[in-house]
């Protein structure tokens, strides 16, 4: 087996990179504006009420419309799914990896086509869709060869006379919630974990991103996968996903997004509906309030770098994104001129056009919320940068910066989840880390410092799930970064880690007497 390396970003600056992601873009517009059934059991079932996907960067646009799952049709997607259990849970380990493993290489085949298709549905620029298809594959290939890995178990001792197995065997049927940011990533990595370690699930993707989670699908049957193994019911969260969160046949939830519905989705499945024999399992991976703090000590062109790509890569809608910078006094003044500079200095547009760095906000809802905060940050903060916004064509939100921003303003503890920073100033590297874990998110950070004890000090002091030293606190690699959050970022699952899978399984002890 080859050894597992993530799967390397498509350089755009070579004539036939960039040819082969326009063709790509040509594919997609060739489909646009479908219509998408949902998928129970391998058969196609139409509804006429329909969730219809839009283009952010011409919202008039339509991508696709899917089909909208009723209650009545999630209930016969998880009566599919119980009974496919039966078979695939018996199916081994090895056969479910290598519907994974094919899996990658067709989307591998059909990388930009993929990416393509992220740069409309979601308004992802070039390089961000890339990352997205990438991280795909990644978690295709990482979560088959872990499979491989935890087949027999793990070892337990045996004495003389005795032989101990401890193995670990699916849960059942799990749900799969997942979030529009990174609508292929999340959602596969998600929707594979369970399938690989022998569960069926019910996926129910984002509602502004149901069609690349369906051409997923088509992809997950090409390689083989059995029908009823992986049922598509994209709906309203709040009728099809309660609905399912409270089924009592769900043995498990696989939810990312924000804060408020992974809590919600918690307290519910914590209640024991009638015909319910199991507690279901959560894995919650929910919102940050990402920081970059700054040493007196440091490279500070690296710093102001860090600081905007992790701001306002893919419009500041990453869960790992710096919303809040906090900067020792003794280099404030340089570093804030600096990101102010650099972020005065990026381009906004279309992301079909490769030359801007970022585009749009998901949809209006976003907008709204966003230039919301913005009013609130210019009464909280100095505004250095953007500030401005503008919806006519598209949902575009102008990188901003505030700077001199109070540790407890509004700007600094919320989640915003769009291209906005709030820069705060700290007395000295202790204040900076008081300051940074002040928050009820403890999902990802960076810290740009040469003092190595300093550095040692973020380590041990610094509470969030990622922390990163001397570059921005975004782009977490399967395999080589596992990724999660402490306090209300999560359940703290570390996707694309070694523990993973073990969340969708349970571990079965045998003991046998010679
Ligand atoms: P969201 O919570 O609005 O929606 C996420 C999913 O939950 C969607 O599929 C939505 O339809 C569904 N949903 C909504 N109400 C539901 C209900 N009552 N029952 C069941 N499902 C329901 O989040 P979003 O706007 O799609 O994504 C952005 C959020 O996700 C941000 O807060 C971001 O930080 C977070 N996020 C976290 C991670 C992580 O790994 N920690 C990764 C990506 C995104
Ligand atoms: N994996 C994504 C990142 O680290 C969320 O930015």
């Amino acid at each position: 087996m080859i050894p597992y390396k993530h799967e390397p970003f498509t350089d755009f600056s070579i004539k036939e990179n960039k040819d082969a992601y326009l063709e790509g873009l040509a594919t997609v517009q060739g489909y646009l504006g479908q219509a998408y059934p949902l998928i129970i059991g391998g058969e196609r079932v139409s509804t006429e009420e329909q969730i219809t996907s839009y283009n952010p960067a011409k919202k008039t646009e339509v991508i696709g419309s899917v089909s909208k799952a009723s209650k009545d049709l999630a209930e016969k997607a998880m009566q599919v799914a119980d009974e496919t259990f039966k078979m695939w849970s018996q199916v081994e380990p090895e056969i479910r990896a290598d519907v994974l493993f094919k899996a990658a290489s067709i989307i591998r085949r059909r990388k930009h086509e993929f990416s393509a298709l992220l740069t409309l549905e979601a308004g992802k620029p070039w390089n961000e869709a890339d990352a997205d298809t990438a991280e795909a594959i990644d978690f295709l290939e990482y979560y088959a060869r872990q499979m491989l890995r935890l087949k027999d178990g793990q070892k337990v001792e045996s004495r003389v006379g005795e032989y101990n197995r401890y193995d670990y065997i699916p849960l059942g049927v799990g749900i799969i919630i997942s979030p529009w940011n990174f609508p292929f990533a999340i959602m596969a990595g998600t929707t594979v974990a369970a399938v690989v370690t022998g569960n069926t699930v019910l996926l129910k993707p984002a509602s502004t991103t149901p069609v690349v989670a369906y051409k997923f699908i088509e992809v997950l049957e090409e390689a083989g996968l059995p029908a009823g193994v992986v049922n598509f019911v994209p709906g309203s969260g709040a009728e099809v996903g309660d609905y399912l969160v409270d089924h009592p046949r769900t043995r498990f939830v696989s939810f990312t997004g924000s804060r408020d519905v992974g809590l919600r989705i918690n307290q519910r499945a914590s209640v024991l509906n009638e015909g319910q024999i199991w507690i279901k399992r959560i894995i919650a991976e929910m919102g940050g309030k990402d920081t970059i703090v700054v040493d007196k000590e440091a490279d500070l062109e690296l710093a102001a770098q860090s600081i905007v790509k992790s701001a306002f890569g893919f419009s500041g809608q990453k869960c790992s994104a710096c919303s809040r910078a906090i900067i020792v006094e003794d280099v404030y003044e340089e570093v804030v001129a600096r990101v102010t500079e650099l972020t005065k200095a990026l381009t906004i547009g279309d992301p079909t056009d490769n030359a801007n760095f970022m585009a749009t906000v998901i949809d209006e809802a976003a907008f709204k919320k966003i230039t919301s905060y913005i009013e609130i940050g210019k009464t909280e903060g100095k505004l250095m940068a953007g500030g401005t916004a503008d919806d006519s064509v598209g949902y575009f939100v102008n990188p901003t910066v505030f700077a001199d921003v109070d540790p407890s303003a509004r700007i600094m503890k919320e989640e915003i989840f769009g291209p906005v920073v709030a820069i705060a100033k700290a007395k000295d590297f202790d204040q900076a880390i008081e300051i940074a874990n002040d928050t009820e998110y403890g999902l990802t950070g960076a810290v740009i410092t040469k003092n190595r004890l300093n550095q040692e000090k973020a380590r041990k002091q610094f509470h969030v799930g990622n922390l990163y030293f001397n570059r921005g606190c975004t782009g977490a690699i399967v395999g080589y970064q596992p990724f999660g959050g402490f306090n209300m970022s999560g359940t703290d699952s570390k996707a694309g880690g070694p523990d993973y899978l073990q969340l969708h399984m349970q571990a079965k002890t045998t003991s046998e007497t010679f």
